[in-house]
């Protein structure tokens, strides 16, 4: 039966949602389920910034925030990436292709893509904060001479939480890349690295990351880190940015308050003195220091 059957609408009230026909649904990992979508003519972002977010919704259900994995301006379609964790996301996760969400946005500021030119990208990613990541991912490889290298480190809880598995074998190939990933605890059958993901950004670690150690004249000034995870892991990355003196003008990292209105008008995603959905959900390290720790 198909679900949330919805007449695509255009309206410029931010308020409402439009609606998009879901085209494939895929199943990452046992709780966390891709979605791709077509987007109405009507509603095709004037421009899109990787790290920004869009509102997805089922009518009388409600609305959650989901950070776009990737959009693509030729075929107009967006990549969602959602781990099962509530009402909202749970609904979302019993629709198929065919049936349609809602969507508001796209919301938030996103990663200062255009000051990354010319410079190296690091990643660090936890669980599912490789979704915003993904989105950079992208537009660095459509746009891989316009930047330095680009290195992906991804932390899992373990082995079966690995989300975009496919995707990082084909990434691993390209030019100018590399990927390492990590799982919580020791796994039968696994031979990779084990430990947190902080340890891939610490030099003591044997397996650490190769363009912040490795490199034989490493200039911190030509390399950018965006770090997306819970609080407590993108802390500890930081503690680790600090022992090295990395500067804090040079990292960015994503906040994932609670929200409602996603535009700056209701207050809930109240951090300090800054609306996480409009000012943020991208920070520099420099800018998270002047805010309150509400996140
Ligand atoms: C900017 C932004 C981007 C996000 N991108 C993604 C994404 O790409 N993929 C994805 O799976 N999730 C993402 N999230 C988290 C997602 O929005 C929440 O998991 C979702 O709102 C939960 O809605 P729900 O109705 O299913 O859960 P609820 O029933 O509302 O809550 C279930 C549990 O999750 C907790 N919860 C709700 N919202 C959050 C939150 N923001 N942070 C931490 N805990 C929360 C609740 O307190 C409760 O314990 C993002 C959040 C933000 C703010
Ligand atoms: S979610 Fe309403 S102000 Fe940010």
């Amino acid at each position: 039966m198909e679900k949330n059957k919805k007449i695509p609408s255009s309206t410029n009230n931010p308020y409402l949602p439009f609606f998009a026909s879901i085209r494939e649904v895929g199943q990452q990992t046992s709780t966390v389920k891709h979605f791709l979508v077509d987007l109405p003519k009507e509603n095709y972002p004037e421009k899109f910034i990787p790290g920004q977010f869009y509102q997805l919704s089922i009518p009388g259900v409600g609305e959650a925030p989901i950070s776009v994995s990737d959009y693509d301006p030729i075929n107009h379609t967006l990549l969602f990436c959602i781990a099962k964790t509530g009402v909202v996301t749970s609904q979302i996760h019993t629709l198929q292709k065919g049936d349609y969400l809602g969507l508001r946005g796209p919301f938030g500021n996103g990663f200062p893509m255009d000051t990354f030119r010319g410079k190296n990208i690091v990643l660090v990613a936890g669980g599912i904060g490789l979704v915003p990541l993904r989105s950079v991912v992208e537009d660095y490889f459509r746009n891989q001479d316009q930047y330095g290298e680009l290195e992906i480190l991804f932390g899992a809880r373990n082995s079966q939480e690995i989300i975009y598995r496919e995707e990082m074998k084909q990434w691993r190939l390209k030019k100018k890349t590399t990927c390492k990933i990590t799982i919580d605890k020791p796994e039968k059958g696994w031979d990779g690295n084990v430990g947190f993901v902080c340890n891939l950004v610490d030099k003591s670690y044997c397996d650490c990351s190769e363009v912040l150690f490795h490199h034989t004249s490493p200039d911190q000034t030509n390399t950018v880190i965006l770090v997306v995870g819970p609080p407590v892991m993108f802390q500890s990355i930081l503690n680790n940015l600090s022992t090295i003196h990395f500067p804090d003008d040079l990292v960015y990292v994503s906040l994932e308050n609670h929200m409602k209105c996603g535009i700056g008008k209701c207050g809930h995603c109240n951090c300090g003195g800054k609306y996480v959905c409009q000012d943020g959900p991208i920070f520099s390290w420099k800018e998270l220091k002047t805010l309150e720790k509400e996140y």
